[in-house]
């Protein structure tokens, strides 16, 4: 047999996830090489280059772009870069993952689909929740009608804390434009074809209230209406001492799924102190699977010329409407409603 051809992806960005997509690029999946890796800070990308046996590391996402027989990028950059480095890469006819968010305003996210679409190439966005294995057979649910039509819809992400970040070096929103965008994604995906209508958001800085007045938010909650009737709560902490929790539920008229389980496994410790699990950490051990199938996926798309049933930019675009609808709720403490 015929062996299949690999596909060579250059990674944008070795920092944290970057990093982690690296390595699943060049270890844990069959049919991708990871052939390049750019990174401006200094010796970032020479660093993981060594570390998972790659030749070539760059300073400047153009030298990427140049490699020879690159077919595809994973981009991993700060969220601030993340639009003009797709573009970037789509004018160079390559394949694009994106970490989310793909773009910080709707100009920004129209201009990015645009690129994709005039390059023709497959534009798939880091929404991995939709790969986690709980959330799949969720959606795969609704699907199938077992729960009727959606009525409650609710999703939520608490970081693991205990919180240690600076707040002064995170930007301004950032729990809407990167967290809770995350969210967004998954109450549009469980709620197939319906429109968001209305959104009231309320946020705080309850882990660091001093740093409040800076613009710094840690805590939200977002209230959102759908043309279908039914309704949905976002809702994010950056600090769950317990662990990294993500959980999601969609009550319906026939019935309800819930997904997610911040338990590491169902190993149950039954001791003296009495019963007792170990939960999740980091994303990068609760979502090894769905990070991995995503990328495994993006792959197979770049192989067939179209993604399929994967996250593209207008679902980026439809995600991020939300969270500049929240950040407008919150700056003037009222509902907003989307046309
Ligand atoms: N899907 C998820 O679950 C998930 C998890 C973590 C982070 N993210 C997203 O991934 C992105 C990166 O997050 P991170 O935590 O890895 O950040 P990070 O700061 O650890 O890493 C970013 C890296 O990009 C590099 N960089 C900056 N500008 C660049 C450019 N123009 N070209 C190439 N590299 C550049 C930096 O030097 C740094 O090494 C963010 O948008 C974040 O929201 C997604």
């Amino acid at each position: 047999m015929p062996k299949i051809k690999s596909v060579n992806v250059g990674l944008i960005g070795a920092g944290r996830i970057g990093s982690f997509h690296g390595q699943s690029i060049a270890r844990r999946l069959v049919d991708a090489e990871l052939v390049a890796i750019a990174d401006p800070a200094p010796g970032a990308a020479a660093k993981l280059a060594e570390a998972l046996g790659v030749d070539a590391a760059y300073a400047e996402v153009s030298e990427l772009l140049a490699h020879p027989g690159l077919d595809a990028v994973v981009i991993a950059t700060p969220a601030r870069c993340h639009t003009n480095v797709l573009v970037q890469a789509a004018e160079a006819g390559k394949a694009i993952f994106c970490e989310k968010p793909m773009a910080l305003t709707l100009e920004d996210a129209d201009r990015a689909i645009a690129a994709a679409r005039s390059a023709r190439v497959p534009l798939q966005v880091g929404f991995n929740r939709r790969w986690d294995q709980a959330f799949a057979e969720g959606r795969a649910a609704i699907d199938a009608g077992k729960i009727g039509a959606p009525q409650l819809i609710r999703s939520l992400t608490r970081d693991p804390g205990p919180f240690g970040a600076d707040p002064d070096r995170i930007p301004q929103w950032t729990i809407f434009y990167e967290t809770l965008i995350h969210d967004f994604d998954t109450l549009l995906w469980l709620n197939p074809g319906a429109k968001p209508v209305e959104v009231f958001a309320m946020a705080d800085a309850l882990l660091r209230p001093e740093a409040k007045e800076k613009g710094f938010l840690d805590t939200a909650v977002v209230n959102i209406r759908f043309d279908n009737g039914s309704v949905a709560v976002a809702e994010a902490n950056f600090s769950a001492l317990y662990g990294y929790d993500i959980r999601g539920e969609v009550f319906g008229s026939g019935g309800m799924v819930t997904m997610g389980d911040v338990r590491r496994s169902s190993m149950t410790l039954f001791d003296k102190d009495g019963v007792s699990n170990d939960t999740w950490r980091r994303d990068t051990d609760h979502f090894v699977q769905g990070y991995t199938a995503q990328l495994a996926a993006f792959v197979d798309a770049v192989r067939n010329g179209e993604l399929k049933d994967a996250p593209t930019g207008v679902d980026a675009r439809n995600a991020l409407m939300i969270a500049l609808a929240s950040i407008e709720s919150v700056s003037k403490n009222q509902p907003v409603l989307l046309s």
